[in-house]
Order: C-alpha cells, then sequence, then structure tokens
C-alpha cells in the first residue's frame, strides 16, 4: 500500500518532507542511524554492535517494499535524512494483524514535533492497511519524550519488564505500549 508524502512544520518552524525510504536513501539512512544511536542512551543498541554495511541496509529497505504489513518512512530536510520509523508486520499468520514500532530521529531535531509527524503519518496509514489491527512498541519508562508522545497519540500501556537494559552496570525498566488500528 502506497504512502502519499506529506509536509509538516516542526515547532522551529521548519518545514520536513514525510516519505517512503527507498533503496537509494540505504548510505543516508545508514549515516542517520548510526548518528542516533550515538546520541541517545534510549536505543537499545550499542555503536559498536550497529554493523551494517550499506548492502545490508539496502536489503532490509527493500524488506518494507515487498511486506504489504511493513512501512518504512524517513524525515527528510534539506537533503537528510532527520528522523526515521518502521512498521515492522509480522510475518507469522497468526500474528499478521499486528507491527512492531521502530523510530528515531537526530539530536537536533528531538522535541519539536517530528516524532508526533512521523508516527502520525504511519499511523494513518496503518488505518487503511487493510491487514493491520495492532501497533505496539517498547521504550525506556525513563525516555519521556518516546513515553509522551506515545501516549499523546493514543497508546495504551500494556505492562513494565523491569530491569530488562543493562547499561554501564544500571538497570532500566522496558514500557510495552500498543495502538488499536482497525
Ligand atoms: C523518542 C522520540 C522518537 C520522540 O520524538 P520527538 O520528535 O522528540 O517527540 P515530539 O516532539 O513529537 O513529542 C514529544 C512530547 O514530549 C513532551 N515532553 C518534552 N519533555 C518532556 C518531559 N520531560 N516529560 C514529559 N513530556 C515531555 C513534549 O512537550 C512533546 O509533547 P507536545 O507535542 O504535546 O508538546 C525522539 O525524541 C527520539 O528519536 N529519541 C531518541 C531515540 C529514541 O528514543 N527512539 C524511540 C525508542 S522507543
Amino acid at each position: 500500500m502506497k504512502f502519499e508524502p506529506t509536509y509538516g512544520k516542526l515547532k522551529n518552524g521548519k518545514t520536513v518532507l514525510i516519505r517512503n525510504c527507498e533503496i537509494q536513501d540505504a548510505a543516508k539512512l545508514l549515516k542517520s542511524v548510526k548518528q542516533q544511536i550515538a546520541d541517545s542512551i534510549y536505543i537499545p543498541k550499542t555503536e559498536e554492535e550497529f554493523t551494517l554495511t550499506e548492502e545490508q541496509e539496502k536489503k532490509w529497505i527493500s524488506s518494507f517494499m515487498v511486506a504489504s504489513n511493513s512501512l518504512l518512512l524517513v524525515a527528510e530536510y534539506e537533503d537528510e535524512i532527520i528522523g526515521n520509523i518502521d512498521l515492522t508486520g509480522h510475518t507469522r499468520k497468526i500474528m499478521q494483524h499486528t507491527a512492531v514500532i521502530g523510530m528515531g530521529m537526530l539530536l537536533d531535531y528531538r522535541n519539536m514535533g517530528l516524532g508526533q509527524l512521523l508516527l502520525k503519518g504511519a499511523i494513518h496509514w496503518a488505518k487503511q492497511n487493510p491487514q493491520l489491527e495492532l501497533l505496539w512498541l517498547q521504550v525506556y519508562t525513563e525516555n519521556h519524550l518516546g513515553v509522551s508522545l506515545y501516549k499523546k497519540m493514543g497508546f495504551e500501556e500494556n505492562g513494565i519488564l523491569k530491569n530488562y537494559f543493562k547499561q554501564d552496570g544500571r538497570y532500566y525498566d522496558n514500557l510495552t505500549m500498543s495502538l488499536v488500528v482497525k
């Protein structure tokens, strides 16, 4: 199902484009996500673990083009990928009506409404998608920007797995949230 590109305004007045990710975005997306990981303690992946090559990234992007219950969007500003969101639909029949959300953006663009633009676009698409009925995600309970955004967009809290993340000897709790889109 096609995603219609949309423009949106951030709180700093900048206009960004939200559009489907294309294969030719691989290098720019890789660069952006690497930076996002370096600049966030709320993405549960270390910089050393993020070892995707451009070829592997291309394959990952193309996997969204063939899965009818999946979507990968990017936010673009002045030719740079500043953020992204993915809905990864389940491949097993019994859970094909569900998709898990991942998202992130460059540090300079956080807390400016970009998350809302990306999530709104993805939710709108999911509501039109005949397969999808349930979106879900996991977030550090301390990630106030994330939790606040997801609540605002209608996600409900499903439960907390305590001490799920362990970083530099410190534990963090993991909150699961979900949204019905049927
Ligand atoms: C989490 C993330 C996706 C949220 O996107 P964002 O663009 O920063 O979020 P938005 O600006 O759209 O919304 C954030 C909301 O939190 C509110 N907020 C800001 N500080 C807050 C605080 N300390 N406590 C509670 N809410 C807060 C903002 O006011 C805003 O709500 P509003 O639009 O009603 O004013 C983004 O910050 C990000 O990529 N962070 C790093 C990676 C990450 O955490 N990814 C998500 C993993 S689940």
